[in-house]
């Protein structure tokens, strides 16, 4: 294409080089702003008739233009061209040839650098609040879960070394108020990016008595920006959508290990659904937990995207560089990677079978409720330290002998401590440990029922 046909070529002679055309087009991604872009001139062109700027019939044309243009897309027969390097430009030109000439008044007051802050900042905030939703049904789903299974005993470990018993349902609510903050995270975010930078110009403003407060107002922004050089110049709010979308994707990680190890043959806590793994062609035992594994392999691609656009925008000075449209790419991957996987995430866990059985008797392994002798020596008056040593030799001889703690017999007790008889062995079982640990966040049943009870209060009256 010539460059005299395109929006910006008035002073040039020579046509744009073909690899630097591609090289400079963002069509091909940007076009999934399309809507966005819609939106921002409809509102834009409705002002500029408000404040007298164009005419009635003006207006009126551009914006039937534009839901012209609006079938288009969603009819998918747009004329996408690269040659017009990206969607705003690809709008713009498609306008003129439906209107005419007046279509060229679409951006009185306007720069691009203000248009594509405009549609990036609509789409970023409505994929946070996509996210935020997403979330919601997975947040529903840990507890319900954690009440589905209600009453199931595993190991809690510390180091991946069995520590002390703990309640399914606690392992839940854990996600439960991680998946919380995830929700918060992405809602503080879109909260934070809620103001329109319409309006901004090129960067430093326009001339032109124009409304910003109006634009703001009809695109669903709380408010306009207060500086033009930040509104084209600033990227945090992609950054801060990333870095939302990184923390969440760690947390799909972590669940994501465990339940691939959970699921192993050497654990065998948990039965994945046939829906949601994966045979092999050669192996024919084999169930793989692909979902999990590339939800943790995946978690590696959205701390790249992150990392990618912190260190497109560290060395730009203000305000808009063309750096910036390196921006689209990561967030779009990052959005489309969560949500495919919180999809997932909601819809494998409920059709997981734990094995209570092997849970329960895992938990019972390695000695898991020595803290439970050492903090029954402790009540009866022994400082914690002395109980623990004493305690811990109990555990070596029983280690030594091959044997668990419930059998050490009355005499070995009392010659460990004369605290100590076979009524302090009552402490030692799986369901005396859990059943003790009643302090408020602990994994008594008790403590997670109230847990799960506020956690469903909360999600009614959030
Ligand atoms: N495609 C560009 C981007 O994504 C739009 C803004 C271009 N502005 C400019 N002055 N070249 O950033």
């Amino acid at each position: 294409m010539s460059n005299t046909k395109k929006p910006w070529g008035g002073r040039f002679e020579a046509p744009t080089d073909k690899l630097v055309e591609a090289f400079n087009a963002s069509v091909d991604f940007d076009k999934r702003l399309v809507l966005e872009d819609i939106a921002g001139s409809k509102a834009h062109v409705s002002m500029l008739g408000a404040v007298g700027i164009l005419e009635a019939f003006e207006v009126q044309q551009i914006l039937d233009g534009l839901e012209n243009i609006l079938k288009e897309v969603e009819s998918d027969v747009f004329p996408w061209r690269t040659e017009l390097e990206d969607v705003h430009m690809n709008v713009e030109t498609r306008l003129k040839e439906l209107i005419g000439a007046v279509a060229g008044k679409l951006h009185t007051a306007r720069s691009r650098n203000d248009q594509v802050a405009l549609d990036f900042r609509l789409w970023v905030k409505k994929a946070c609040l996509r996210m935020a939703h997403k979330l919601e049904v997975l947040r529903e789903v840990m507890v319900s879960e954690a009440e589905r299974n209600f009453g199931t005993i595993m190991p809690g470990y510390t180091h991946l070394q069995v520590a002390q018993p703990i309640l399914l349902s606690h392992w839940f609510m854990a996600y439960f108020e991680m998946f919380n903050r995830d929700i918060s995270r992405f809602y503080d975010a879109a909260n934070r990016m809620n103001e329109s930078p319409l309006g901004a110009g090129a960067l430093a403003g326009t001339p032109w008595q124009i409304d910003r407060f109006a634009t703001a107002k009809k695109l669903g922004f709380a408010a306009p920006t207060r500086n033009s050089l930040d509104s084209v110049g600033s990227r945090d709010f992609a950054l801060e959508f990333l870095s939302a979308t990184s923390i969440c994707m760690a947390t799909l990680s972590r669940i994501s290990e465990e339940l691939i190890l959970y699921s192993s043959f050497e654990f065998g806590f948990v039965i994945l659904p046939d829906s949601h793994t994966t045979g092999s062609s050669i192996m024919p035992q084999k169930k793989n937990p692909d979902v999990s594994e590339l939800a943790r392999g995946k978690a590696g691609r959205v701390f790249g995207d992150l990392m990618a656009l912190l260190t497109v925008v560290k060395g730009t000075p203000l305000a808009y560089n063309k750096d910036f449209q390196e921006d689209k790419e990561p967030v779009f991957d990052a959005a489309d990677t969560l949500e495919v996987i919180l999809q997932l995430y909601a819809q494998m866990l409920p059709k997981c079978a734990w094995q209570t059985e092997t849970t329960k008797l895992a938990a019972a392994r390695g000695y898991s409720t020595a803290t439970d002798l050492a903090d029954y020596l402790a009540r009866q008056g022994v400082p914690f330290r002395d109980a623990h040593e004493v305690v811990g030799k109990l555990v070596g001889s029983c280690v030594n002998t091959k044997r668990q703690l419930w059998e050490l017999t009355a005499s070995e007790l009392e010659q460990a401590h004369p605290k100590l008889s076979l009524a302090a062995l009552e402490v030692v079982t799986v369901e005396a440990s859990v059943n003790a640990r009643t302090s408020y966040g602990g994994t008594a049943p008790i403590r997670v029922q109230e847990a799960i009870e506020a956690a469903r209060k909360s999600i009614q009256n959030p």
